[in-house]
């Protein structure tokens, strides 16, 4: 492998946040003798982080076992530890973690295992090392976590450096070239490991013309960064443009059919392996949104997806098909193309011809990341192929990062989600095989994710795809003991808790209603626009008139959607009856007068979520005034400034949701609010 020096001689950088990593975070390691009994990258990683928390705190680490007492040991299954683990129960990335007579161990079968428990002893803090703590073991839920990178290497004309991104500018990539601040990537990096995240895509699913040469002539700057995330157990992986073979092999076609097409892939991906031995794999976003595929072949997504998957094959690497496949020209007019079945109609009958290490990646939705969807119909559609699900931690329809808004709540109804009903398997289930991914929301902002808040969310993506059972209340309690460990987290948590915990439920109340989604302003997606996108061809209606709203999906008399399902839930979203209120507009379109199941109508439903949120964004910032003096002021001031933007735009989503409604529908409000 590629040599180390990199790792070694980066220096942490000082002009960005230090997140859920700060140095009090490994006081407690920091004070204490620690012994770690493995060798390798990764252990040498391990012995580095707690050498640096040494050198504050004045502990100290050995590599051997002899003539000295030791407050926690990291040691692998094979050397002689204090606790019965034996070799193979660990797994390639868990560990075992227990306290018996006054230390601290963590067994695990490879290095990567003992960085995952380094920083969960720092996680638990001084906890780690108090009571007696029997054998327990933590082995991540999926073999897969990984983030993608938006980014473009070129700044895009529209886009901009990272499209869809909300802090900055990229980590990797400025103006054209590398960014080169490998300090910032080893940080990046570090926040990562100590969250569970062991995969990155570092570039664009959309590949432009200067991103594709990342795979072949520019493979050089992928290079460097895999070097860097490698001591941190980080993967690195690389969205291709399936038209490749033309734009950078001079072929004339992409067919993946084709012997030559085959070939040039093959001999491509030799060279990125001679490059970066423990390369991941390729990110496909093919027939999608303006990117080729292999439809203009004629041929299926099974030919695409497994052309890439042989070519990986012998070096072990896996391609992650996108199944984010739609018409995005349609015609408004036709009520009978409904986008929401696309994914569907469009794979499910491939099932069971994709290679072994050919990773199918669907959006937890089968729209497109909207505040409230059900969970897409994919995810059950296709028991004979691995699946990866796909969430998006930058908050493109979800405030844009300068909205409060802590998406673990929603994430982890998706992962409990069981589409075959209570006693059938879960989502996390499903993705257990495929993997978790996820649009990461990190750029070269000071606070890596432009609202600090939003850090959460990172976080607690790599804890929720280490182990999706997790309360997301608890993942931010997590957050908040390590992210303000030099200060006072014991005042923070009740008011941050306060903030937080509902905070995706109160974006719901004040944006688009029950389920219908979109209704932001077109383009952009920040604030509203209700019917920004109501004559438009990208398929995103709601269908309000002066009688009612929603988009009927049902077999009996709309699209057929809810018929993707299996029971119980093709029958539930059938029934106006038995479908959840929140989703009521996604699946039915109902008049204004409709009783929900709290006994409240559709009409009234609306002015009350829309006058609930708004308040509940005011009442946020309140809480967060308060916190004046208690956190870092440059840090209060950013979020201070954000919740003004929150406040003022929740404002004009009530408003404007509200008028809209009224004016359609011309029922008063019963409460008699203002409504302009
Ligand atoms: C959304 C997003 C695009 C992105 C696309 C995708 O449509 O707005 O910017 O390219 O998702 O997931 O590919």
């Amino acid at each position: 492998l590629p040599d180390r020096r990199n790792f070694v001689t980066i220096p942490a950088p000082t002009d960005v946040h230090a997140a859920w990593l700060p140095e009090e975070a490994f006081r407690p390691v920091g004070t204490r003798r620690t012994l770690v009994l493995a060798d390798g990258l990764l252990a040498e990683t391990v012995r580095a982080e707690v050498a640096a928390a040494c050198a504050r705190y004045g502990g100290s680490v050995r590599q051997q076992a002899g003539g000295g007492e030791f407050d926690l040991v990291l040691a692998l299954s094979t050397a002689e530890q204090p606790v019965e683990v034996a070799p193979g129960e660990c797994g390639a990335e868990g560990f075992a973690l227990a306290h018996r007579d006054g230390v601290t161990v963590v067994v695990a079968d490879e290095p990567a295992g003992l960085l995952y428990g380094l920083f969960h002893v720092v996680r638990l803090g001084e906890s780690a090392f108090g009571a007696e703590r029997p054998v327990e073991w933590h082995r991540p839920a999926t073999p897969r976590r990984m983030l993608g990178h938006w980014d473009n290497v070129d700044p895009h004309p529209v886009m901009g450096q990272v499209e869809r991104g909300y802090a900055g500018g990229s980590i990797f990539w400025r103006d054209g070239g590398p960014r080169g601040d490998l300090a910032r990537v080893r940080a990046y990096a570090r926040l990562l490991a100590a969250c569970g995240v062991n995969a990155v895509g570092v570039n664009n699913v959309n590949v432009h013309a200067t991103e594709a040469h990342l795979l072949t002539d520019r493979l050089g700057d992928v290079a460097a960064i895999a070097d860097v995330l490698r001591p941190y157990g980080i993967a690195v992986h690389l969205s291709v443009n399936f038209a490749a073979p033309i734009a950078l092999g001079g072929l004339p076609t992409a067919d993946p059919l084709d012997a030559d097409v085959r070939t040039w892939w093959a001999r491509t991906t030799e060279q990125v392996y001679a490059a970066i031995p423990d390369f991941g794999g390729y990110v496909v976003k093919a027939d999608s949104e303006g990117q080729p595929g292999p439809f203009a072949y004629g041929r299926t997504h099974a030919d695409g997806a497994n052309m890439l998957a042989d070519a990986l094959a012998p070096h072990g690497g896996v391609v992650c098909w996108r199944a984010f496949v739609y018409n995005h020209r349609q015609d408004w007019r036709d009520r009978s193309t409904d986008r929401a079945r696309a994914a569907y109609d469009h794979f499910a009958p491939l099932d069971g011809r994709f290679r072994d290490n050919a990773i199918l990646q669907v959006k937890h939705g089968p729209m497109d990341f909207q505040t409230r969807e059900p969970v897409s119909p994919m995810i059950a559609a296709m028991p004979s192929t691995a699946l990866a699900v796909e969430l998006q931690v930058t908050q493109e329809y979800t405030g844009q990062q300068r909205h409060v808004c802590y998406l673990p709540a929603m994430w982890s109804e998706v992962l409990g989600f069981r589409p075959w009903g209570r006693d059938g398997r879960s989502v996390a289930d499903v993705a257990a095989g495929g993997g978790l991914v996820a649009v990461s929301n990190a750029g070269d902002d000071p606070y890596w994710t432009g609202h600090p808040l939003a850090q959460a969310n990172l976080y607690a993506f790599g804890r929720l795809a280490w182990a999706p059972r997790l309360d997301p209340a608890a993942v931010l309690d997590e957050w908040i003991g390590l992210t303000f460990a030099a200060g006072d987290p014991e005042r923070l948590r009740g008011p941050l808790h306060a903030m937080m915990d509902g905070s995706w439920r109160t974006y719901e109340r004040y944006t688009a209603p029950l389920g219908v989604g979109f209704m932001v302003r077109p383009g952009h997606h920040y604030g509203p626009d209700v019917d920004g996108y109501e004559y438009t061809p990208w398929g995103t209606y709601h269908f309000a008139d002066r009688d009612g709203v929603g988009v009927d999906r049902t077999r009996a008399s709309g699209t057929g959607f809810t018929g993707q399902y299996p029971e119980p839930w093709s029958e539930v979203y059938e029934s106006l009856e038995e479908c959840p209120d929140e989703l009521l507009l996604f699946f039915h379109h109902v008049p204004y007068g409709h009783v929900l199941h709290d006994g409240s109508t559709v009409i009234q439903h609306i002015y009350d979520t829309h006058f609930q949120g708004a308040e509940e964004a005011e009442q946020t910032r309140l809480l967060w005034e308060k916190l004046a003096g208690a956190v870092d002021p440059a840090l209060h001031a950013r979020v201070r400034e954000r919740l003004d933007e929150q406040v003022r735009c929740a404002g004009e989503w009530r408003d404007q949701v509200n008028a809209y409604f009224f004016r359609k529908s011309g029922v008063p409000d019963a409460r008699g609010r203002r409504i302009p």
